[in-house]
Formats: C-alpha cells, structure tokens, sequence
C-alpha cells in the first residue's frame, strides 16, 4: 500500500557511513517510529473515510436539499400531489418564496375553475381517454361551486347524528322513501336526528329534462335538500364529499355523528344510535367504520367503471370504507375537512376520503354490520336478519318501506 516507506531499519542503518554506531541507531530508531506513527494515522483516516462513503457510521450533510433530489413522478396526480406536499410541508414553505424548484414552476390557469389545458399535454393519451376522466382532469383543480340551496338551519338543535345522503335530483322517490323511514328527523332513541341529501346540478350537456321546479319544491316542503352548481357525475363524487365538508364546517360543526350513504342504502338508524351511545370519549372522538377495503388499487381496463389509467395514477390506495355508507364523528368530519385541501382530488370518492384519513394518521375501521356488498340473497327476505345490520346496499324504495316496520317494531321471536 506504502511502497515509499523504508520498513526494515537494517536497510537505512547500512546507508549512514560516518556517525558512530549507538547515535546512528537512536535516530534510525526515533525514524523508524515517527514513520509508523504517520502510517498509523493514514491508515486510521482512511479507513474513516471508506466507512463514511458507505453511509453507516456519519450523519452526512447534503450537498443539495433533499426536495430537488425528488424525482417527480410522471403520473399526472402523483405530481399534483408532490407539489401541494411542496407547498404544505411546514419545513419548507417558508422557503418558497426564495426558491422554488423546476418541477414546481406552475403554468396551471391562475384561475383554478378554468379549465386546465395542460393536462392534454401533460398526460400521455389524454385524447383516447373516456370523456367524463378527461373532464375530470380539466377541473380537477376547482373546489369551489356556488351553493344554489341551503339549509343553514338543520343543525340549529345541534344534533347527535346527521344523516347524509348522496342523491340526484331525478332521485324523488329515494328520498321520500328515506324520509318516510330509516332517514326520519327529530327526536329517536332520546337522540336528536337531522337529514340532509346533497345534489349537484344537472348540464346542458347531459341531456336531462328540467326537474328544478319540482326540487324547489321538494325542497320547500322538507328542508332537507343541499345543492350546489356543479355537474352531478359519477367522478364528480369527490367534488360532493368535500363541498359537503366545507359546508359541514361552518353549519354543523357541534354534530357529533355523520354517516354519510347512498340514496340506496339501508340503515338500520337504531342500532347506529345503539353503537354510538357505548362509545368511549376517545373511540367517538375518532370514529371512523364502515365496510373497508385494503390492499386495493386502480383498475387499468378501460371497460370498468373505476379505471385510472397509469399516466395519472400510480401505487395502491390506502384502506378505504366502501362509499356506500360510512360512519365517522363530527370531528373527524372537521378534520377531513382541514386536511382535504393538501390532497388532490380523485376521481373516486371513497378512495380519497381514505387518503385523507392515512394523511390525517387515521385508518377507518371495518364492522361487520355495514354491508355495502349486501347480504347473502337466501337471508335477505329474513327481517330478522336486518336488526343486527347497520348498513345494508343496495335496497329500492319499496323494500326500505318493507323492511323499516321491522326495525322499530321487532318481532320478539327474532334472534
Ligand atoms: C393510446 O390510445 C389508443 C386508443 O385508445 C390505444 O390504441 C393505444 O394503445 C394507446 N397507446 C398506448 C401506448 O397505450
Ligand atoms: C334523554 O336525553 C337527555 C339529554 O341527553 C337525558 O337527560 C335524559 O335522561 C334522557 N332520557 C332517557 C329516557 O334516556
Ligand atoms: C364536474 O363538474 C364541473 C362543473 O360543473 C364540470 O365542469 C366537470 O366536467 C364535471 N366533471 C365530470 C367528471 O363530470
Ligand atoms: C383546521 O385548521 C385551522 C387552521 O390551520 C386550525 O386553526 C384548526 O384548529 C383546524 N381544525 C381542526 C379540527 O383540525
């Protein structure tokens, strides 16, 4: 390793001529270990500094900060997503406005609800995508519709549970049925019980006749209707849940429960009261249940209704309750609603209420008694079968007026 470094003493003794033997030796000596002193320390400093290139034993400081090592990802929500961790990561924001990286220059419309024309050429086949995902991609950025029916005195008694219900507005006889039933307001099991459903509008587009008259006047009659001014399609869910979180935030916020369905859902309203009144100050504080899903992630066939193709989204989703009803407490609700502005929006509903929850460090909780893939058909005619359910999908209108009198008025024979 040293080749330059004379190790045998006898080699140098032989060189001196004149100086008489004893001092030649002391310094000969004195040489020889100033010279093993030296390889001592070279070898210790290299071997220190293979160590730290391996990266075990020192803390290295980086020469570049850790964000522009990034790699941002090529799918087009994965890369939302990177940019708004960008801008809500607290360690860095306050930076943002020295230095901004490449990735993060945004030539986004400056107004969000226009729509967003680089998506076609940032997203690889956009064209030969279905039209509502290209749609969805168009908007993804727009959060904010005009509310064009409110109820802002639904929650004036601070009730226990609030029903929601996702409806359309064709759906007359869904909503009647739920009112008539499982959705019925007031006072219940000494619990005070409110219902809201929530309704988009319908597009020129879509072709659909005008059913607005006849929902003022639903919505005269009952009080109960929520709507906003967007196109009500199926990715457009997402939209639905966090304008609903947002109005939720500043008409409801002392609620203590939401369970939150479809207009197809049964709910055994009963046996919810029933769970929620055992609960623990700590369990309600962060209830989340309903029937959840893992291990999931996007479908790539084209055919199905949940497509996401990979040049939009890539990795699993996070365990999630089927959207067809889920149960939560109010301050879940608040915190959803906190939290639902760092995550981009996705075109299912049910998945991004679960990413906002892993965001928030929650997991929804799975329970046997909500049944968003129904029951076994040979029970399903048993209403004994539906006092222990909390959440059955999916019933018509008819059935829920069949089934209901059964909750209420059990027959005693039923285990
Ligand atoms: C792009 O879309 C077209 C039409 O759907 C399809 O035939 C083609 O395979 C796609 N290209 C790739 C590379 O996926
Ligand atoms: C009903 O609820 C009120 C207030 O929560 C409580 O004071 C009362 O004792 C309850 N009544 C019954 C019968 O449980
Ligand atoms: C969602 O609603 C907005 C506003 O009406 C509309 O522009 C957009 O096309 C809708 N998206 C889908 C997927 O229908
Ligand atoms: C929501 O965020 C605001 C502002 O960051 C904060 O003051 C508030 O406490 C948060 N609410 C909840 C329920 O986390």
């Amino acid at each position: 390793m040293f080749p330059n470094v004379p190790l045998y003493a006898g080699f140098a003794i032989q060189r001196g001529g004149n100086m008489p033997v004893v001092r030649r030796r002391v310094r000969v000596l004195c040489a020889v270990m100033a010279l093993n002193v030296f390889v001592c320390v070279l070898v210790t400093v290299s071997w220190n500094f293979r160590r730290d290139k391996s990266g075990q034993q020192k803390i290295r400081i980086p020469s570049k900060r850790f964000w522009q090592q990034q790699v941002w990802s090529k799918s087009f929500w994965n890369k939302e997503q990177q940019r708004l961790d960008f801008i809500y990561n607290p360690l860095i924001s306050s930076e943002l406005s020295i230095e901004l990286p490449d990735w993060l220059d945004d030539s986004g419309p400056a107004d969000p609800c226009q729509p967003d024309h680089r998506v076609s050429a940032q997203i690889f086949n956009f064209t030969s995508l279905p039209q509502y995902f290209q749609d969805f991609l168009l908007y993804m950025r727009c959060r904010t519709y005009p509310m064009l029916i409110n109820q802002p005195h639904v929650c004036d008694d601070e009730p226990f549970l609030l029903l929601v219900v996702k409806s359309l507005i064709p759906h007359f006889d869904r909503r009647q049925a739920i009112r008539e039933t499982w959705g019925r307001t007031g006072v219940f099991a000494n619990k005070t019980v409110a219902t809201v459903f929530l309704l988009g509008s319908s597009s020129p587009e879509d072709h659909l006749p005008d059913l607005l008259e006849m929902l003022g006047h639903e919505a005269e009659l009952h009080k109960d209707i929520l709507q906003w001014d967007y196109r009500d399609t199926f990715f457009n869910l997402t939209l639905k849940e966090v304008l609903f979180l947002e109005w939720f935030s500043q008409t409801c916020p002392h609620t203590q429960f939401i369970l939150k369905g479809d207009d197809d859902v049964f709910v055994n309203t009963l046996q919810i009261i029933d769970l929620l009144t055992g609960l623990s100050v700590k369990k309600a504080k962060d209830l989340f249940i309903g029937d959840v899903i893992r291990n999931a992630g996007p479908h790539r066939d084209q055919k199905l209704k949940y497509f996401v193709p990979e040049s939009v989204y890539v990795g699993q989703y996070p365990p999630y309750a089927g959207g067809g009803g889920y149960l939560y407490s109010g301050d879940v609700a608040l915190r959803l609603h906190n939290i639902s502005q760092q995550v981009v929006l996705y075109p299912i509903d049910d998945v991004y209420t679960g990413m906002c929850l892993k965001k928030l460090g929650l997991a929804p909780e799975k329970h046997a008694g909500f049944r968003t893939f129904d029951i076994a058909e040979k029970q399903r005619s048993n209403l004994c079968v539906y006092r222990s359910l909390m959440l059955v999908h999916s019933r018509t209108p008819q059935q829920m007026l069949t089934i209901w009198p059964w909750i209420i008025d059990p027959d005693p024979d039923c285990q």
